[in-house]
């Protein structure tokens, strides 16, 4: 199984949560046997769509700007199966994957046809199917709510097949010393996913469950403790600028 996973976090691997998760199920996978491409978006000059549509009148199939995307478009193609993996950033996708999405737009055919009674464009190759990962700051679940139902509108109109959703709140903490042994437990679930995932096609609903277990208590912990963090950060950097001063 050829699978490219797709990055969307600003982030360095060292601080980032999804590089994190991402990590531990990319390593999954690869221990059934998958190749796995990995691209970091932060590390590739992908310019903004600019809404030309020369992908779809002059070159078809093809974009006009001449970057980055033009070989993850190639991996994105070859691939059997793509994992989309971004923080939540104000209850969507980040900017850099959106652009991502938007920059994979030659892959569709401008005309319109019908799909249960929907309209949509139909896709000029193969169906693209998915496994989608995000992590999130806050407490609640419910945050990925409107990404989720963003991934089933693109479902219901052909233009994904959704495999699994992978969702991973109070994603702050998983770098907390104290937290340590639970962390432990989510990516040994992240990476038991990946296995899951290229053994039987699918993640079993148990081991979702645990990959997005509470690592905080309750909510009332949750806001102390996240609280305490930031005027701690506040603190140290005033210190910081104190001593430079
Ligand atoms: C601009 C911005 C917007 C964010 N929006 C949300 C949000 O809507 N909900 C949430 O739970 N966390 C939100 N967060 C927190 C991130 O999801 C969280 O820090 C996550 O760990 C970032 O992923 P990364 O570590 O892989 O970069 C936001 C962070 C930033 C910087």
């Amino acid at each position: 199984m050829r699978i490219i996973a797709v990055n969307g976090s600003p982030r360095k691997d060292k601080v980032s949560k999804t590089a994190m998760m991402l990590e531990s199920f990319i390593s999954g996978c690869r221990q059934e046997g998958a190749a796995v491409e990995l691209i970091n978006l932060r590390e590739k000059d992908i310019k903004m769509c600019t809404g030309c549509y020369a992908c779809w009148t002059k070159s078809p199939g093809e974009c006009a700007f001449r970057d980055d995307m033009k070989d993850v478009l190639t991996a994105v193609r070859e691939a059997d199966l793509e994992i989309w993996a971004t923080p939540l950033y104000f209850f969507g996708p980040t900017a850099m994957f959106k652009n991502f999405l938007d920059r994979s737009i030659p892959m569709a055919e401008p005309f319109i046809i019908k799909k249960d009674d929907l309209c949509s464009h139909p896709l000029r190759g193969k169906s693209r199917h998915i496994v989608f990962m995000s992590v999130a700051g806050f407490y609640e679940s419910d945050h990925f709510q409107p990404m989720s139902d963003w991934l089933h509108f693109m479902e219901r109109r052909g233009l994904i097949k959704i495999i699994a959703e992978i969702y991973r709140p109070e994603s702050e903490f998983m770098s907390a010393p104290q937290l340590k042994e639970r962390v432990a437990e989510v990516l040994a679930s992240a990476e038991q996913a990946g296995r899951e995932l290229v053994r039987n096609g699918s993640i079993d609903k148990k081991t979702i469950t645990n990959i997005q277990q509470e690592i905080i208590p309750d909510q009332q912990t949750y806001i102390d403790l996240a609280n305490k963090y930031w005027s701690w950060a506040i603190e140290r950097n005033r210190k910081h600028r104190e001593k430079r001063n």
